[in-house]
């Protein structure tokens, strides 16, 4: 765990929020430096995520998957098995540590796909915190399963009619009710996005992935992997899984992207492919713009990868070509989704079918010989409902 000095990565990063979150910012930065080299602080973190969350998550070999492809051994690091669903939960335990430590007693998360909001709820129900999570309305509707988990965990949904009423708009609305209420609550960001601290912050919570997830390989393999992938929204399991691997240098990183309907604007979420540098949510990073610097909106099927912005790592890591980032088109990840539930008996979350649709490609290309990890994100029970609609419509047949 720990800071770069300033909250940089390369020339993305940094502190870009409004006055008024500054010593909030502040406060923040100094209580996780503290904390971060705290033994009774990683003691109490250790404890929750083993006997709370489930961890370590199940490294497992994909057989039938491996045999379908016809590529590199396929491992699946099971995210999807955490309490609540997703990898989520890292960091909302984490965070909500944070916030107890600094004597906050409210919690505030803004939702996609409803596993932050879903995560949030959880952590604070058992903590006892009163929660508030925001959620745009297009994302109420689509998501509705964790909508309604969030409430029956106590916790109170704001919906967002605003703009495109999806993750942008709930972060926004997040972000101000911070600002008015910061000296009793603590937004718990539910990606690696935001001012600094946030994208360290929770780009350490997540790295138990990637930690875990190399360990358990090379005891298995006595090796490295070949290649990881991960989806990429906000950046947050990619990160954590990524976090494990990026000083490995045989080891190939590729993160999948939203490319939704195709490459006009406005029909995408393929930040790294088509984002040019700017300022969002209190970050420089790589953001969806029209030629006047307008934020354009963003489309994916998978509520939890429909953001116009990534966190500022993920730019830095493609600007160096560490990573290898990769457009998945709506229905390829549909596609994905069945194969990945009929092949191997696990039903993933419309955002991690991204990732299986690159991995596929990257496993056929590696051969047999090779092995290659994925980072199953979550599980996709919140999607049947929505997938199941769109394909009764016949429009990702
Ligand atoms: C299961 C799952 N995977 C991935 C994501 C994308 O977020 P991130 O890029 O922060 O991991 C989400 C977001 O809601 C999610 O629910």
């Amino acid at each position: 765990m720990g800071f770069d000095q300033v909250g940089y990565f390369g020339e993305f990063g940094g502190r870009y929020s409004p006055e008024i979150l500054t010593e909030a910012l502040e406060e923040l930065e100094a209580t996780y430096k503290k904390l971060s080299k705290d033994k009774k602080f990683q003691k109490e973190l250790a404890y929750y995520l083993k006997n709370y969350v489930g961890r370590p998550s199940p490294l497992s070999f994909a057989e039938r998957l491996t045999k379908h492809w016809g590529g590199a051994r396929i491992w699946l690091k099971r995210e999807d098995l955490n309490h609540s669903g997703a990898h989520k939960i890292n960091n909302a335990i984490g965070q909500a540590l944070i916030a107890r430590y600094m004597g906050k007693k409210r919690i505030i998360a803004e939702t996609g796909a409803g596993q932050h909001g879903l995560a949030t709820a959880t952590v604070g129900a058992m903590f006892g915190m009163e929660t508030v999570v925001y959620m745009g309305a297009v994302d109420v509707k689509r998501q509705n399963l964790n909508a309604k988990k969030i409430e029956l965990l106590g916790a109170k949904i704001l919906p967002v009619t605003s703009g495109e009423a999806t993750l942008k708009e709930a972060t926004s609305e997040a972000m101000r009710d911070w600002a008015l209420n910061v000296s009793t609550t603590h937004y718990i960001v539910g990606s690696a996005i935001g001012p600094h601290p946030f994208p360290t912050i929770v780009r350490d919570l997540q790295s138990v992935i990637g930690i875990e997830a190399r360990k358990q390989f090379k005891k298995e393999r006595k090796t490295l992997p070949a290649a990881i992938v991960a989806c990429v929204g906000g950046g947050s399991n990619s990160i954590g899984m990524f976090a494990g691997f990026l000083k490995d240098k045989s080891v190939k990183i590729y993160g999948a992207e939203a490319g939704g309907l195709g490459p006009k604007p406005g029909e995408h979420s393929a930040t790294l492919t088509y984002g040019k540098t700017g300022f969002l949510h209190g970050t420089k990073t790589l953001i969806i713009q029209d030629e006047y610097g307008q934020i354009v909106p963003a489309h994916s099927v998978s509520a939890g990868l429909d953001y116009p912005g990534v966190g500022p790592e993920h730019a830095h890591l493609s600007k160096t070509g560490r990573v290898e980032y990769r457009m998945v088109t709506d229905e390829q990840a549909l596609s994905s989704f069945i194969e990945v539930s009929r092949i191997e008996g696990i039903i993933p979350a419309l955002e991690t079918a991204h990732a299986f649709h690159v991995a596929r490609d990257v496993a056929m290309d590696l051969g047999k010989k090779k092995d290659l990890i994925i980072c199953l994100s979550g599980r996709g029970d919140k999607d049947v409902t929505e997938v199941l609609r769109l394909l009764g419509e016949g429009k990702h047949e």
